[in-house]
């Protein structure tokens, strides 16, 4: 099983749009995983601004192994990666 790369955005607009709330659920997320028989590796860092909170779409902004997640929520960026953990 490979690593799954997750980056957060930790600019200023997708902190204030909850990213860190995000970051907090990948951790828990990362501890399941450890107790579980067939842990995936989640590699998840916090990334300066994307430069993506000036275009119309808003965040925060998540990327799982380079795939954008728009509006991320906790559910949404979850879902990803246990997409890629299977
Ligand atoms: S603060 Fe996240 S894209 Fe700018």
């Amino acid at each position: 099983m490979g690593v799954i790369h997750v980056e957060v955005c930790a600019g200023t607009h997708c902190t204030m749009m909850g990213a860190m709330n995000i970051m907090d659920a990948i951790h828990s997320l990362e501890e399941l995983q450890q107790e579980m028989d067939n842990p995936c590796d989640i590699e998840v860092k916090a990334v300066p601004c994307m430069n993506l909170c000036r275009d119309e779409v808003h965040g925060p902004f998540v990327r799982v192994e380079g795939q954008l997640i728009t509006h991320a929520e906790s559910e949404s960026v979850m879902a990803a990666i246990m997409d890629r953990c299977k």
